[in-house]
Order: C-alpha cells, then structure tokens, then sequence
C-alpha cells in the first residue's frame, strides 16, 4: 500500500474516492461544509443516521470533485481514538467490496492519536490471510493507494504506524498458519528470512546445545514430539543506542495437544495458536529497524510441540531446567511455562534492563478477563504500568493481576523445587505468573498473558483467530520508555 499526503482543498481534489465520516446527526468529523451539505438531504429522509444505514455512497457528486465520496456513519458519537480505527477499518471493508483500490481521507484537524487511528484503521482492515486459498481471483482487492489530507506534522506518525502494522499483519500470518506447516523448524526459518529482510541478527539454537547447556525444561515438552525444538535468538543493535536492553521472549508451541494430559477434542484445533506469543516477538523485531528503534533489543523465542507418544514427558517425572532448579511435571498440558522458564534464565546472559515475556499460557486468563483483555503482571511496577498505557493507546487492552506472595506455597512439590502446577484449579493466570517469577532473572520483568488473544472473532480491524496482538502495543512502549 502507498501512501500519499496532500493539502489542497479537499472540495477541489479530483480523486477515485473519498471517505467522510459523519455522526448519526449528520455532523461531518473530517470534510467541510460541502460535504455536510451534500449529506443533509439523506439525514433528512432517514437514509443516513438514526435508520443505523452504515453509509452512504455517492457517485459524481455535484458539489466536490472527487468521483465517489463514502459517507461513513460512525455512530452515535466518537468516544475516543479506537472508534476512528473501527471505523475506517469498516469503511474500507465496504469499499473493497466495490473493488476500489485507490482512497483519499481527510484526518484535517484530527489529533495525533486520532490519525494515527484512521491510518491503522486502514492498514489492518486491509489485512487478509490468502495464502492456502488456490483460486485467487475471487480473493478481495488490496487497497493500493491511501491518501491523506491535511496530515501536516502527523505524517511522519502515519508512515511509523503504517510499519507498526505490517509487524501486526506479519504477526497474524503466523497464527493463521496450520501446526503441519508452521513447526519449530519452519518458524526458525521465518525468523532467519525475516532478520535478512528486516535488519536483525537470527541465531538458532538446536536441541544438542539446548541439551549441553541444560535446557532440560525445554527439552521435556518436545520430547514427546517427531518434531525437534528450537529457540529462536535475534538481537536488533541501534544506530544511536539508548543504552537501554530489552529482551521479548514469546512462547511458540506450534501445537498444544496437552501431550500426555491430552486435551478434550472440542477446541483442541485452536491449539494451533499457541505460538502466538512468538508470533508477537517476530512481528516486534520485524519494525525496529524501520522504526529506528533506539533500544537494543533481544528476542527469544522458544518452540516445541507438545505432542503424546511413547517418548512424551510423563506426568509426575522431574526435570532439570536451566537454572538448575528441578521442576516436577504434574501436568504436561501446562508447558509454556517449562519452555519459558529456560528462555527467561537464558535471557540474563543478555544484561537486559527490561524483560517481557508473551504466552498464550492459561484458559484461567479467559475466565478471569474474558475475550477481549489480556493480563499483564510483573515484579516492576514502571514496566507494568508502561504496558498499561501503552495499551490504552493502541486498545490492545491489557490489565493488571497481583501476583499474590501467599499463593507461591500452592506451586510446592513433594519431590523437587517445584511444581509446573497450582494445587488448586483457582487463580491459575496468577499461579502461572508466579511460577514463571521464580524463574525471572536480575531484571525487571513483565509477564503478558495474551490467551485471550487466541479467540478473536472478525470484527472491524480484527481477522479471526490470531490478532497479533501485542506488536503495536509494545512499539509504542519502546517509543516512550518505561
Ligand atoms: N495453551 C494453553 C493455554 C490456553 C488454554 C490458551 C485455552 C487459550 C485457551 C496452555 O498450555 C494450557 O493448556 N494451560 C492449562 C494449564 C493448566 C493445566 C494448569 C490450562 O489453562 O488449562
Ligand atoms: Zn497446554
Ligand atoms: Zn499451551
């Protein structure tokens, strides 16, 4: 898609399309008064507003030069940035449905984070996933040229978000891919073809050396599998660095059978979204470059399958994790934390000053917060809270659980240091928290449970299942610190 900014007269611009938002009264949010004028008559029949018509469509109208102008009800009233996102993404759903590559918006007037907003809109509306699909003449149009009117100092916020969202777009290409083509192996290859491409340095750790340094955790959830694990180390350098490290870590099982504690059938297939916190880490890395990010940044991305067979961890055995502290497997279905917990002790050789670590890790997350809100908790209050707000900002909403210090007694084992489960089926997004801060090294941390994240329905700039969710969010805490 390629942008292009003007500020001529809006009236007098000679372009394919134009989209206008309007509010249910009629009141135009970013076009003059010729397009209020040209609207009043459909406000007045009931055709546009309280009928809750979605749009109205006009070909060569008289008044403005533009051919087609879209006239986009967004409601009632817009309450905030997030509605100016939902509503271009739906405007341009309705336009590609015409076939119309070519649009022109008008974010005149609009704040930063308001045109920031109709740009995402767009680029993450735009977003399909055609890849499997054969035919391709019936797939939808791409849109190919966005214009932006009256953009001025917020242009350069616009190209910046416009790579924000490609990492997005990347993110959920690699949760929309099946568990028999995106495996350990196939996704380490992405992260070695998207370092060339994207700027950052890909080293991928195979199971002999996860082996020699003790990866026993790791190792255990992948030994029930045909497939064999890899970690994923990308190390992004700044030009002008901050002097500031951050390590991202993204639990990547490329499918959850449960292993041994297998899974009931029924949503057993979502399972091949469980990669989907290395799907976020990739996405991050693939923007820094462009984004001329000032941190140094380090992503580790552990991936296994987690599979029954004859080989498969048992529950009850006990392993070695890489901090040589022993875990007891009491339940195998809970493995993103046995293969987190090497990453998070692998990290510490990096000197991060901010770890963050994204898993879908439990269905208690669900439970608790439900579809649309992801848990975030850690031992460093400023990190926490940068996530919070960071949230708030690109509506990636994430909100805060304690990790409670009396709960830590519910994680003990009779046989080894630890149990990889609560003794209790209660607070499981916390107790999973704490069993990952027993292993979080000397540095602040944060834990973003992103299981939510995995059930997402189509809906205005989200495709089904898989939003890549966290790549902008976290862009934006890199871009104003913690
Ligand atoms: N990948 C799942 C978490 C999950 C479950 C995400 C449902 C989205 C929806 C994870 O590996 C898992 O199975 N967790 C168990 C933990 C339990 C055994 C302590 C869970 O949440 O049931
Ligand atoms: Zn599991
Ligand atoms: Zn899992």
């Amino acid at each position: 898609m390629k942008l292009h900014f003007t500020d001529e007269n809006l009236e007098s611009i000679k372009h394919r399309c134009l989209v206008v938002f309007a509010d249910r009264d009629g009141n135009v949010l970013n076009g003059g008064p010729a397009f209020a004028e040209l609207l009043a008559p459909f406000v007045e029949s009931g055709e546009f507003g309280r009928s809750f018509k979605d749009e109205i469509f006009l070909t060569e109208p008289k008044a403005v030069a533009a051919q087609r102008v879209l006239f986009f009800n967004v409601g009632k009233k817009i309450k905030g940035a997030d509605d100016y996102r939902k509503s271009s993404a739906r405007a341009w759903k309705s336009l590609r449905k015409k076939r119309i590559k070519d649009v022109l918006v008008s974010v005149a007037g609009l704040n930063e984070a308001e045109t920031r907003a109709v740009a995402e809109g767009f680029f993450l509306g735009d977003y399909n996933f055609t890849e499997l699909k054969t035919k391709k003449e019936n797939l939808p149009v791409k849109l190919e040229n966005l214009t932006f009117h009256g953009a001025g100092s917020h242009a350069d916020a616009i190209a910046r978000w416009q790579i924000a969202c490609g990492g997005t777009n990347r993110a959920r290409d690699l949760y929309q891919l099946p568990a028999n083509i995106l495996n350990p192996v196939t996704l380490s290859e992405k992260a070695l073809a998207w370092g060339e491409e994207f700027g950052f340095k890909t080293t991928v750790m195979e199971e002999d050396e996860m082996r020699e340094l003790g990866m026993g955790s790791l190792l255990s959830v992948s030994q029930g599998s045909v497939l064999p694990a890899r970690m994923m180390i990308m190390e992004y350098e700044p030009e002008n660095p901050s002097g500031k490290t951050f390590c991202f870590v993204g639990k990547a099982v490329t499918f959850d059978s449960g292993g041994l504690s297998l899974k009931p059938s029924a949503g057993m297939a979502e399972m091949k979204n469980d990669m989907g916190g290395g799907a976020t880490v990739l996405g991050i890395m693939t923007c820094l470059k462009a984004m001329n990010c000032p941190h140094r940044v380090v992503g580790l991305v552990p991936s296994v399958e987690n599979m029954p067979s004859g080989s498969a961890t048992r529950p009850s055995d006990v392993v070695t994790s890489l901090s040589g502290k022993t875990v007891e497997i009491n339940n195998t279905d809970a493995e993103g934390r046995l293969i987190l917990i090497d990453a998070l002790t692998y990290a510490e050789r990096f000197k991060p000053d901010y770890v963050m670590d994204f898993a879908t890790l439990t269905g208690a997350c669900l439970v608790a917060l439900g579809p649309k809100c992801m848990a975030v908790m850690g031992n460093h209050k400023p990190l926490v809270d940068a996530v919070l707000k960071a949230s708030e900002e690109t509506h990636e909403l994430f909100w805060e659980l304690p990790l409670i210090e009396e709960y830590e007694e519910l994680l003990d084992s009779d046989v080894a240091d630890i149990s990889n489960i609560s003794s209790t089926r209660w607070g499981g997004t916390i107790t999973a928290g704490l069993f990952l801060k027993e292993f979080a090294g000397d540095y602040q941390w944060a834990h973003c449970d992103i299981a939510p994240a995995m059930f997402e329905k189509e809906a205005d700039y989200h495709p089904v299942g898989g939003t890549g969710i966290g790549v902008r969010m976290t862009l934006s805490l890199l871009e104003k610190g913690v």
